[in-house]
């Protein structure tokens, strides 16, 4: 189930997001998540299981369309379908916008698009 970021997912959410290959040094980090926090352009995601929460999405949607720039799961969740999941309810959530995917998501992306077709 996708649920909206909240300053008590803080810490979960960074080391979600730590998996991106280009989030592994702290400083990054921390503006990334300042990013989601203080821009409103910028929307990030949980997923999560039961009690667990095993993935993160994030977007930068503007009027017609929304960028995923993040997405991670937890290497314990992997190979589950989740992360597929993941596109298929942002795809959803942002219906109204063409989804697209930046540079730092765009193979998983265009993977599931493939699929999807
Ligand atoms: C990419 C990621 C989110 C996929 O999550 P997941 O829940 O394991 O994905 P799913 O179970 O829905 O799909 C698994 C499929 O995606 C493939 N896949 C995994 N990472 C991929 C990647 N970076 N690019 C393309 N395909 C990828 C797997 O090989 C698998 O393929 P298959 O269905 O043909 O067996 C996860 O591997 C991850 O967190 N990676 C580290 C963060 C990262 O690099 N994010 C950017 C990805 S471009």
């Amino acid at each position: 189930m996708l649920i909206r970021y909240k300053k008590s997912f803080k810490k979960i959410a960074m080391g979600l997001l730590s998996y991106m290959p280009r989030e592994k040094e702290l400083r990054t980090l921390r503006e990334t998540i300042e990013g989601y926090e203080a821009d409103a352009s910028r929307q990030l995601f949980l997923w999560r299981v039961d009690e667990d929460v095993v993935g993160v999405i994030g977007v930068a949607v503007n009027e017609a369309k929304a960028e995923i720039l993040h997405i991670a799961v937890n290497p314990s969740f992997r190979d589950e379908g989740i992360g597929k999941e993941m596109i298929a309810a942002v795809t959803k959530l942002f219906s109204d916008r063409t989804v697209v995917s930046s540079e730092s998501t765009n193979r998983f992306f265009k993977k599931c698009m493939e699929e999807s077709r």
